[in-house]
């Protein structure tokens, strides 16, 4: 029998300082997260100076807590993985400068991982039988990609966002409609007391056959539908504005997803990201793949937003490709999926 791999993951890229311990690139012994959201909420959205602060803070327990919980040592772990771009580069040097130290330490291989190629593992934690090849939907606070998965490893991105990413637009129309940060959890239930169909916001397809997504229009109607209704004194429903929104968003996600898998002719599809763990969508893309007869995969919502499960798998996979990284690894804050 081969030797287990053990992978100790850190992520620290946005405003959750994370640490796991994942078995063979599927096994998760430990998916330890301190969200700093409660902190950010008060400012309306996340500060990058606190969030660097706070990693410091979080970082040691965190990874502590990680080791305890699987029942191991860093004595025991073959390699550490994390995150080293993209991010706040002040958020993801903290993640960075403790995994270095550890590797050095410990003398231990490292191993950087690109933060979207992280949420994209993410699905082969739960679903042991799930790899490539698949069309991935990537919908993040920071990222809307379009990515055709040929291999592990091997990402080819076919459309991506030409402005605001998709949870960004979800938190920019949750604080234009009063509902305050992070917008995409409030959305998602509001939408469910409201009628998608109460007002009728454009649905942005671009170009025919363009894989890229366009959502800065969609929130500018949001937007002036909100004013408007306030200069005419016509009362604003926010639960029908967040439903009919959600609607116009998951149409175009969904619809341009299933092209671009027919397009590739792959059979199966896979979602990634915070806004991957939104009701509407997920429900969406399942009923959508039914239709058209692709296997759908997406992880549980906790496993959508940021965590190092997801880091400790795109390592493993990473690792067994033989990449290791150097003590000179820097944090790149604008790393391009498929780049080292
Ligand atoms: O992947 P993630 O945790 O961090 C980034 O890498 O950006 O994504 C965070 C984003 C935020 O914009 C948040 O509002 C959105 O994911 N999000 C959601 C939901 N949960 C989180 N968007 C829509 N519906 C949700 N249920
Ligand atoms: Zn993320």
């Amino acid at each position: 029998m081969e030797k287990d791999i053990l992978i100790l993951a850190v992520e620290s890229s946005c405003d959750e300082t994370a640490a796991a311990v994942v078995k063979n690139g599927r096994e998760v012994l430990s998916n330890i997260i301190s969200s700093q959201i409660a902190l950010h909420t008060l400012y309306g959205g996340v500060v990058p100076e606190i969030a660097s602060r706070k990693h410091i803070e979080a970082i040691d327990g965190v990874i502590t807590q990680a080791l305890q919980e699987a029942g191991v040592t860093l004595e025991d772990i073959d390699a550490i993985g994390v995150t080293y771009g993209p991010g706040l580069v002040g958020a993801l040097l903290v993640g960075l400068a403790e995994a270095k130290a550890l590797a050095f330490a410990a003398n231990k291989p490292l191993v950087g991982v690109h933060h979207i190629e992280g949420h994209i593992c993410a699905n082969y934690i739960e679903n042991k039988d799930f790899k490539p090849p698949y069309m991935a939907l990537v919908v993040s606070g920071g990222h809307s990609h379009l990515v055709y998965v040929s291999d592990y490893g091997k990402y080819e991105i076919l459309g991506r966002t030409r402005d605001d990413a998709a949870g960004e637009a979800y938190d920019k129309v949750a604080r234009a409609i009063g509902m305050g940060y992070p917008g995409g959890p409030k959305i998602d239930a509001a939408a469910k007391k409201g009628n998608p169909n109460a007002v009728k916001f454009p649905r942005v397809f671009l170009e025919e056959d363009s894989y890229d997504f366009s959502f800065s229009g969609l929130k500018s109607a949001v937007l002036n539908y909100v004013n408007k209704q306030k200069m005419m004194g016509e009362p604003i429903v926010p639960e029908d504005i967040a439903a009919s929104f959600q609607q116009a968003v998951v149409e175009v996600l969904v619809e341009k997803t299933i092209h671009a898998a027919k397009e590739r002719g792959v059979k199966q599809i896979a979602m990634a990201g915070g806004v991957a763990s939104n009701s509407a969508l997920r429900e969406t893309m399942r009923k959508a793949c039914e239709k058209e007869g692709f296997y759908l995969s997406i992880p549980s919502p906790i496993l959508c937003t940021d965590n190092a499960a997801m880091i400790g798998c795109a390592a493993y996979y990473e690792y067994m490709a033989g990449v290791r990284d150097g003590f000179d690894l820097n944090a790149n804050p604008g790393l391009k999926l498929g780049e080292r």
